[in-house]
């Protein structure tokens, strides 16, 4: 699917709506300086707009025309600003929709803290996590019946007839919206897949499946018992597990499994263990150094990476990446959304879609590039210049508007 000739190499983009033209303008410049310093016109990238969101509505009168996605499934990474939502019935999320049609299974977010990021913690430098996020399942692909409607009261009749235990556990059996969602053991383990590709690639010690499935078993519990078998099954030789060492615990008692665990990691193997995700939570707060890489159902995910983003600056920083690594194609993205109350002012942190386009190109494997690119950021975030979200928290700082900041992260990469 690339379209790589030689050196070049075409890249899509969507600029977004609201904010997306204010960042996407900067992170241009800075990613097209990247490459110019790395590579001295050996290697080059032609862009591409792609339409999406309300200027391809006003265009084409559709939110998300069908050659977007198309074209998008002709190359190999493509760069993209926030989409709006669309208000009113019939319109699905955009971006939930781009994930679906090009099966962009893997949402990768990586946090990080940077010197001179203002973050409530007293040791910020132990946040340095990678999320790989299931992405298309859970709620995201749930049934939605909403209170006093037909397909409701049909579903209601259904179970009052055939499952009347479960039934008779709706406290309040009127009036009542019903949420169904899938997890599958397809989806879980190729999650796992890369996950736990992605953390022996880059010499990560740990790999944590986080769920809740003391309370939905067969979903989230079904996901970590899956999450464990195909680590246990494809990284057979790779990872040590926290079942592993259960299982030697109850025959051999846990001196024996200590000693292992003990023996297992100074081989250099990753450990994988599970965690509840509210317990998850108060972690990533109280000790997130216990993090490496995690592993995570759709909507624990969106949480657990905006609270870890939070922890370091917020999601004006963090960046984003869908990936389908059996495809070969990657979508990477700011996290944030399209913040129209602050659209057009030239004021908007573009750091999560620059560090996005370094991750894009690492994943092209122009690492050269993606590194002046972080070299860059956080020299101009330790100096001091910052927009207006971090200026507010960081006292002495010096406010630079988005396109501002953008320039100083050019000047700092040489
Ligand atoms: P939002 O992220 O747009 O805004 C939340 C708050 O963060 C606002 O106060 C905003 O000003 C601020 N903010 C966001 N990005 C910032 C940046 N780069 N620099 C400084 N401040 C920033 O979230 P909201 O309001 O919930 O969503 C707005 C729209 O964006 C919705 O239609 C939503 O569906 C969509 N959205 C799109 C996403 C995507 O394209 N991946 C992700 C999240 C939301």
């Amino acid at each position: 699917m690339t379209h790589n000739n030689g050196e070049k190499i075409t890249i899509p983009f969507i600029i977004g709506d609201g904010i997306g033209g204010d960042i996407w303008n900067g992170t241009r410049r800075v990613l097209e300086h990247s490459i110019n310093l790395a590579y001295s016109g050996t290697r080059t990238v032609e862009w591409m707009e792609i339409a999406a969101g309300e200027k391809a509505f006003q265009e084409k009168g559709d939110y998300l025309p069908a050659e977007s996605i198309a074209e998008l499934k002709k190359h190999k990474a493509a760069i993209k600003g926030p989409l709006t939502t669309p208000v009113g019935g019939g319109y699905a999320s955009l971006n939930v929709t781009l994930r679906k049609e090009l099966d962009l299974y893997s949402c990768v977010r990586p946090v990080q803290w940077f010197p001179g990021l203002p973050s409530p913690l007293t040791h910020p430098e132990d946040v340095d996590v990678v999320i790989f996020r299931e992405n298309t399942e859970d709620l995201y692909a749930g049934i939605e019946f909403p209170a006093d409607t037909e397909e409701n009261e049909t579903l209601l009749a259904l179970l009052r007839s055939n499952f009347p235990d479960a039934y008779s556990r709706f406290r309040y059996q009127q009036e009542v919206g019903i949420d169904l969602k899938p997890i599958s053991k397809q989806a879980s383990q190729r999650i796992m897949y890369a996950a736990m590709r992605w953390a022996v690639q880059n010499q990560r010690k740990k790999v944590s499946i986080i769920h809740k499935g003391n309370i939905m078993k067969y979903t989230e519990g079904a996901f970590r018992n899956w999450a464990y078998e195909a680590a246990e099954r494809d990284f057979r030789d790779l990872c040590y597990t926290k079942r592993t060492w259960k299982k030697t615990a109850q025959k051999k008692g846990k001196e024996e499994a200590d000693l292992e665990k003990a023996s297992a990691l100074k081989r250099g193997l990753v450990f994988v263990d599970d965690l509840i995700a509210d317990n998850a939570f108060a972690k990533a707060i109280a000790n997130p150094a216990d993090f490496d890489v995690v592993v995570t159902t759709n909507l624990n995910g969106d949480y657990l990476s905006d609270a870890f983003a939070a922890l370091v600056g917020g999601i004006g920083v963090s960046p984003g990446a869908n990936i389908n690594y059996e495809q070969g194609w990657g979508l990477f993205e700011a996290n944030h959304g399209s913040a129209e109350d602050i659209a057009g002012q030239d004021k908007a942190n573009p750091s999560s879609l620059i560090l996005s386009g370094a991750m894009m190109f690492d994943f092209l494997e122009w690492h050269e590039a993606a590194a002046l690119i972080r070299r860059g950021l956080e020299k101009t975030i330790r100096s001091g210049n910052v927009t207006f979200d971090l200026h507010t928290q960081l006292p002495g700082s010096s406010l630079v508007s988005t396109s501002q900041f953008s320039t100083l992260v050019i000047d700092n990469m040489e």
